[in-house]
């Protein structure tokens, strides 16, 4: 048996939403684009989406809007703080707009922001709040969006690894000024690859929606606070008014998305009871950690961490997973300092990272999937079992 990282939840109908496209000979943005969108935002319950050719992109593309605010806007050299533990391009777009970062330690039971240690790191300088919530587990948005209004600051959800998760009934996705997703083939809904940028703000909508599409005000709404499009003509539609990129979804992607969002629910909640048999296996286990969450995991995959520094047991733990062909990965990216890359960044870090690292060197993931997983899990936790 092979006990993969992800499965693929494609059928029939994908493939016929497809085919449609292809027959219709219309592959770049349109209206199933639109209506994805449309249809994404409701299931959300978000006000507006955008969607963009990855996770990535919608990432790069909100923190560039953050920038053409008329009002509380981020510039050059503000601060931003970070969870220690998440995706390089949750970091990346910081970079590249010259913000500077500050890394601030993981709670050890969630991989999420120790949340004490998020407030305690504010500083005059602090502009804005990265929050993620890791692997489908519910990071503490409701504090998370107190210190906001406390201290007067930006949030950017980036919910690519979260999709469908919930805090009291309100879905993460929903909290921060702009919150993403992402599409890829392993995530809760794939459309290949692909990512949604969602907002409640009109006009981080509008600047979302130039900046994905070179810059133009082609895709505006007539009444948008941009610039007056009142005017009509074919030139009125190719004015650049900001420096933006080309990073939209094609058709193919969109109307898979489309499917795949009516499964969405049945898909976590197949998730969830994969989750629950791993839980039963794996909580009483002497060696490792498992997330713990009081709120409504949406369970992306399986973290692993072992509950002591013993490189002897990692080592030989891994050695086990290839042995029997148990796929496994570093719990999301891995703690940001530990990588090369971070050299490349202007960053601080609130404190010494303890758990962050100690979740690099000594943890991993598996998989979950939208189908029936429990061979697998029962396979996995018998092979971990007497380590
Ligand atoms: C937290 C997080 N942010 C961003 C991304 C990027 O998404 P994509 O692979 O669609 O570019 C990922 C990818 O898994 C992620 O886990």
């Amino acid at each position: 048996m092979v006990y993969k990282l992800s499965y693929n939840t494609w059928s029939g109908k994908e493939k016929s939403a497809l085919q449609k496209v292809i027959k219709s000979g219309m592959f770049t943005m349109g209206k199933n684009v639109a209506d994805f969108e449309k249809k994404f935002s409701n299931y959300l319950g978000r006000k507006y989406s955008v969607m963009t050719n990855s996770g990535s992109s919608a990432n790069l593309i909100s923190i560039a809007s953050f920038f053409y605010k008329k009002k509380n806007f981020l510039k050059k050299g503000d601060e931003v703080i970070v969870p220690a533990i998440s995706w390089s391009t949750t970091y990346t777009p910081l970079q590249q707009y010259g913000l500077k970062l500050k890394f601030v330690d993981v709670d050890i039971d969630t991989l999420n922001i120790d949340i004490k240690k998020l407030e305690k790191s504010i500083t005059k300088k602090t502009k804005m709040i990265v929050s993620v919530s890791i692997l489908g587990c519910p990071t503490k948005l409701y504090e998370i969006n107190r210190l906001c209004k406390k201290y007067n600051l930006l949030h950017f959800e980036d919910n690519c690894e979260s999709l469908g998760a919930k805090i009291k009934r309100r879905k993460t996705g929903t909290f921060g000024d702009i919150s993403t997703h992402s599409f890829f083939f392993s995530h809760h809904i794939s459309t290949m690859e692909g990512g949604m940028l969602s907002t409640d703000n009109f006009e981080i909508y509008c600047i979302a929606k130039s900046l994905r599409a070179h810059g133009w005000t082609r895709d505006l709404p007539k009444n948008n606070p941009l610039i007056d499009k009142k005017k009509q003509g074919i030139f009125e539609e190719y004015k650049f008014i900001l420096p933006g990129y080309n990073v939209r979804s094609g058709e193919l992607n969109a109307a898979a998305g489309l499917v795949q969002l009516q499964k969405l629910n049945k898909m976590i909640h197949t998730r969830r009871k994969n989750l629950q048999i791993f839980n039963k296996l794996f909580q009483k286990h002497d060696k490792f950690i498992i997330q713990k969450t009081d709120d409504y995991h949406s369970s992306f995959c399986f973290p692993l961490v072992l509950k002591k520094k013993n490189k002897f047991l990692k080592n030989k733990v891994l050695k086990i997973l290839s042995k029997l062909n148990i796929q496994f990965r570093l719990i999301t990216g891995g703690c940001f300092t530990e990588h090369k890359y971070s050299k490349h960044f202007n960053y601080t870090t609130h404190d010494k990272l303890t758990n962050a690292k100690h979740a690099h060197y000594y943890g991993f993931f598996v998989g979950n999937s939208s189908i029936n997983l429990s061979k697998q899990i029962n396979f996995l936790y018998k092979a971990l079992k007497n380590i």
